[in-house]
């Protein structure tokens, strides 16, 4: 037997029907946003990811690189926001004085440690929001992400919220960082010790409870970012407070890519049950990137979400619109004909109907029919289906009648309001 890469997963029927749900969600939820979709390649250039002066974990240690039969060096995506930006350079989708806003869905792959919600082969859901800046944007995409997560049925999340402030303040600040961390450096997990020159920002996120207590006396970005900056960062929360969007300003939030400037935020569940994987998504503000590969100097904020995180949330997509109706199942096999008929018509009539080919016991249908979302259950019986007659239970209410084939139509449009 060939077994999968380890750190992948196989998205079998009873995930899969989450999985649709939650794409369904996103498409109608980016049209209300007016956010446009966009599909970039799953391997782009080595050089994308590992630009000079990239220092993140992501990109030293986590990248699929690889070289293809001519000998070009290639790289897996880790991440979507490079790969959107190298789109909006090299097709020029850049309007001045306009911003462009763009959502994705698909897989993407880190090198990493596989353990529960972390994966070698995930997939995302983001958004980017690139051109003029305005903070504004900042704003309207955090909400837009928290309204994500309520949308798709999650409550118990927390929103943190970090300043970091532009190369100059960030240069300024990382040395001091490491200033502070030095003389502590043999108390330091082994991780950070070996941090402290070349990417100190990311002990601040050490998952080590001796790190972080070593952290409390810390420098903070907040403290090095200009008055302009620390207004615009208020004028941002305040619009959250005005939309009664919860947060906390976290001041270790940094996140483990390098092309962040400005605002940071990250969604956290403790339901996730990992200390060091609780984040279901995160995102930033980035004013370089695109002038880095070769665009006009505008800037861009973004968000990703983690998609088998958000599916292993137990309250996700519950609630969410019903896939189907009408469910049609039949008790013995001479009933097959009448109900299989029945329900092609209903399928031409724009019902959303479902035929359980296979007859199972009732008790079962009801329960297959119940995990689709259906309203209704239509039972073909022989002791009935001879003389025209379908049994239609309301599985919400709990009540059945019986009705003749000719009233069905007429019935269900009703019910469910059906449009021609
Ligand atoms: P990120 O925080 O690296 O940000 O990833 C976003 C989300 O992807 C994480 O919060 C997590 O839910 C999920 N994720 C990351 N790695 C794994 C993994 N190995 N297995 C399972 N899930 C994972 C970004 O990727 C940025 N591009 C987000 C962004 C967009 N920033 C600006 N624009």
């Amino acid at each position: 037997m060939i077994s999968r890469p380890k750190g992948t997963n196989d998205l079998l029927p009873t995930e899969s029907q989450k999985f649709v749900k939650l794409t369904n969600f996103t498409h109608k939820f980016m049209k209300k946003y007016n956010v446009e979709f966009i599909r970039t390649p799953i391997f782009e250039s080595y050089e994308l990811f590992h630009r000079n002066g990239e220092l993140s974990d992501m990109v030293t240690k986590e990248t699929y690189d690889f070289l293809d039969r001519a000998n070009r060096k290639l790289t897996l995506r880790p991440e979507g926001t490079a790969g959107i930006v190298r789109s909006y350079v090299e097709n020029k989708i850049f309007s001045p004085g306009h911003f462009s806003s763009y959502y994705y869905i698909g897989p993407f792959f880190r090198y990493e440690r596989p353990q529960k919600n972390r994966y070698r082969e995930f997939y995302q859901i983001g958004a980017e929001l690139i051109g003029n800046k305005h903070f504004t944007q900042d704003a309207e995409l955090i909400s837009m992400a928290y309204n994500f997560l309520k949308g798709i049925g999650i409550e118990d999340f927390k929103l943190k919220i970090n300043y970091l402030g532009n190369h100059e303040e960030l240069s300024k600040f990382k040395i001091d960082l490491s200033n502070y961390l030095k003389p502590l450096k043999e108390s330091l997990s082994k991780e950070s010790q070996l941090r402290i020159e070349k990417n100190p920002l990311r002990i601040l996120d050490s998952k080590s409870e001796t790190d972080r207590k070593l952290l409390i006396n810390a420098p903070k970005t907040l403290d090095y970012i200009s008055q302009k900056q620390a207004k615009e960062f208020q004028q941002t929360l305040k619009i959250l407070d005005k939309k009664h969007i919860s947060y906390e300003i976290d001041h270790t939030l940094v996140r483990g890519i390098d092309y962040y400037s400005e605002i940071v935020f990250e969604f956290q569940t403790s339901e996730l049950n990992s200390s060091s994987h609780n984040a279901v998504g995160g995102g930033g503000r980035y004013n370089d990137l695109v002038n880095e590969l070769g665009g006009p100097k505008v800037s861009g904020v973004g968000f990703a979400f983690g998609v088998e995180r958000l599916l292993n949330l137990k309250n996700s997509l519950n609630s969410l619109p019903e896939n189907i109706d009408i469910f049609l199942t039949y008790i013995d096999d001479v009933d097959s004909l009448d109900s299989y008929i029945i329900f092609s018509n209903l399928r031409m009539k724009n019902f959303k109907v479902y035929f359980g080919y296979k007859s199972n016991t009732l008790k079962t249908e009801i329960k297959n029919a119940l995990g689709l979302g259906s309203k209704y259950l239509l039972i073909f019986d022989s002791k009935t289906s001879g003389k025209g007659i379908v049994q239609v239970r309301n599985l919400q209410q709990h009540s059945q009648v019986e009705l003749k084939y000719e009233e069905l139509d007429a019935y269900l449009r009703e019910n469910l309001e059906v449009k021609k």
